[in-house]
Order: C-alpha cells, then sequence, then structure tokens
C-alpha cells in the first residue's frame, strides 16, 4: 500500500521540483546518494575502496525524454569511468546503467539508441579495465532491458545481467542466464508491480528469490547477490558452501547508506562486497524507492522537507 503511494509520489513532477530543490546535503538525501557531481562520487567509491570495498556507481537519471539527454548520460558515464581509471580505482569499481536512462524509451528507435549507448559505456569501461552492469526496471521494460543485454554482450561478455525475484518469469531467466562468464546480479526488485506479474506478499518474494539463488549459485556464472535482509544473507554463504562455491567466485552487493556494518563485517570475513553508489542530481524517484522500502525513514525525510531552509 504504502509503496503504491510512494510509487505515484515518486511520479508527480509537482513534488519532484519542490523536493529536488532540496540540497543534496539534506541528511536524509545523503545517506543514500553519494553527491552530485563525479568528484564525489569518486571520493565516495575512494573511502569504500580504501575499506575493503567494490563499488557500483550509478549516475542517477530515468527515463530520458530526448536524444540529446540520452547523450549527455552517456558521456556523463565515460567521463566518471576515466576520472574511476585515473584515480587508480577502476580494479574495484564498475558502473551500474539504466537502460531507460539511455535511450530505451525513445520510441520505435529506443532499444537500438540504448543498445550504442550502453556499447559506448562499455568501449569506455573495457578500456579502463572495468564493467558494466545493466540495471532493470519496471516489468515493462525486462523484455527490451534483456534483449539489450544480450546485443551488447556479444561483444562485452563481461557486461551484468539483473534479475528481481518477485518476477514471476524469474526463475526462468536466472536458468537462461546462469552460464559461465555470466555476471547476473539477484535483487528483491524495487518497482510497485501487478499481481498478474510479480509475488507481492514478503514471503512468497523470499522464496523466489532463494529458488533464483540455488539456480544461479548451482550454474558456471558469476552471482552477485544483492540484498540487505540477513536471513538470505545467511542464507546464500550457506547455499555457496553447499554448492562448492569459494570467495571470489560470487559477490554480495548492498546499497550505499544500507547496513554499512553489515557490508564491512562481510568483507572481513574474506566475502567480496560490492556498494551501488549512486550520485547525481537526478536522486528523486531513486529516494522515492528507498523510503518505499523503509517507512521508518519517511517521518525524517518530511520532517526535513519542512524545516529546509
Ligand atoms: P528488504 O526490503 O526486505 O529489506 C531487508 C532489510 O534491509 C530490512 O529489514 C532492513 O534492515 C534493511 N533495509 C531495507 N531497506 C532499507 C532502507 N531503505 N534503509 C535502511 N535499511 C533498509 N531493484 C531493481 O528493481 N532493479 C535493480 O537493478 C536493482 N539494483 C540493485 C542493486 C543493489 C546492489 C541492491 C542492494 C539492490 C538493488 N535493487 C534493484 C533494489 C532491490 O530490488 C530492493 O528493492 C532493495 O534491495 C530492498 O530489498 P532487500 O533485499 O534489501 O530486502
Amino acid at each position: 500500500m504504502l509503496r503504491q503511494v510512494l510509487s505515484t509520489v515518486a511520479e508527480s513532477r509537482r513534488l519532484e521540483r519542490l523536493v529536488s530543490t532540496m540540497p543534496v546535503s539534506s541528511s536524509i538525501v545523503a545517506r543514500y546518494v553519494a553527491g552530485e557531481t563525479p568528484d564525489e562520487a569518486v571520493q565516495a567509491s575512494r573511502q569504500l575502496v580504501d575499506a575493503d570495498l567494490r563499488v557500483s556507481l550509478d549516475h542517477l537519471g530515468e527515463h530520458t525524454g530526448d536524444r540529446r539527454q540520452a547523450e549527455t548520460i552517456t558521456q556523463a558515464y565515460v567521463t566518471v569511468v576515466d576520472r574511476l581509471r585515473r584515480a587508480g580505482l577502476t580494479w574495484a569499481t564498475e558502473v551500474s546503467v539504466k537502460a531507460s536512462a539511455v535511450g530505451q524509451t525513445l520510441g520505435a528507435d529506443g532499444e537500438k539508441i540504448a543498445v550504442d549507448n550502453v556499447r559506448e559505456i562499455c568501449q569506455a569501461a573495457r578500456q579502463a579495465k572495468t564493467t558494466v552492469t545493466l540495471d532493470m526496471e519496471d516489468h515493462s521494460t525486462v523484455d527490451s532491458t534483456l534483449s539489450i543485454l544480450r546485443t551488447v554482450r556479444e561483444d562485452f561478455p563481461e557486461t551484468g545481467a539483473v534479475v528481481q525475484a518477485y518476477l514471476y518469469r524469474s526463475e526462468s531467466d536466472c536458468h537462461d542466464l546462469a552460464y559461465e562468464g555470466s555476471r547476473v546480479r539477484l535483487c528483491k526488485g524495487a518497482y510497485s508491480e501487478p499481481e498478474s506479474v510479480a509475488y507481492r506478499r514478503h514471503a512468497d518474494v523470499d522464496r523466489a528469490y532463494v529458488r533464483c539463488l540455488k539456480i544461479l549459485l548451482a550454474g558456471p556464472g558469476y552471482p552477485m547477490v544483492a540484498t540487505h535482509d540477513r536471513r538470505l544473507v545467511e542464507i546464500a554463504g550457506a547455499l555457496a558452501t553447499r554448492y562448492g562455491r569459494t570467495a571470489g567466485t560470487y559477490e554480495y552487493q548492498m546499497l550505499y547508506g544500507m547496513r554499512p556494518a553489515e557490508q564491512r563485517r562481510l568483507a572481513s570475513m574474506g566475502e567480496t562486497v560490492r556498494v551501488y553508489v549512486p550520485y547525481g542530481s537526478q536522486w528523486y524517484p531513486y529516494l522515492m524507492r528507498r523510503l518505499a522500502e523503509r517507512p521508518a525513514n519517511l517521518g525524517l525525510f518530511l520532517r526535513s522537507l519542512v524545516t529546509r531552509s
């Protein structure tokens, strides 16, 4: 229910304009977003890498409305990859890209535009000796995003995929994606989806997550276990042992600002842990999704809105 309300709020342009005038340093925004500039993104990456963590940087933005904007976001990725290279961080830092940010939704040519732009980012990433992961968005885009991924993987097989456990189709997608060299991030799914396509009860999503996890961990690919859920992290560890996986043949992933102590605890045990770090001025939809997952933060957020100077 709350997730639905916040999803609606996330689409309100008026509220977005109001909220987006808050400085990014406002504490609730700063908790989840590393800053607005590439310099701030690189600085946050350095701090995490120094703490023995890996990073995936996300230049915030989605549902780009025209070709020029898609090109601007593509160049922002190329620039930040180059900054990371010059900072000596690309061995531990990759980037995450939303297909809708780089053109996917631009009409009949959208998919092709997105393929070209993602390829350009992959090329820059490869030159810098790092990788790209293609985020997954709402269910109506999944087929298109997987098609973009397949095309891009022809030349850049190192490109990561994302599967959202809450979708009924995801076990089948996991089977398709669990092959040698295939990097697959498994998350629960962050969008408000209808019952016709997705599990809506927490317990059902968790069970689906475990089924997907088994497929990925049993296969020859490289699973990326993206969750903050204590039980699922424990189950992933137990399954990794059961399937004879050693540290480094899979990784945990968590979002910037979420369970930082757990991120460090896992890393100190020799696990690979990657933190997804969003940065940029278009943080509003991302922040709304995080608030929908954590109603306890909503009060804090509303107070910071009312008291903003
Ligand atoms: P769940 O939401 O059940 O939370 C488990 C526990 O985590 C909570 O009990 C709490 O302790 C803690 N927690 C959860 N949310 C919190 C918050 N906002 N603040 C503080 N603590 C919180 N989704 C998607 O649709 N497409 C994508 O491409 C990605 N990519 C992605 C990358 C990475 C690295 C992660 C970790 C997640 C994503 N997601 C995503 C988001 C994902 O689908 C999901 O919405 C969130 O991770 C929350 O689900 P959890 O698995 O953490 O469980």
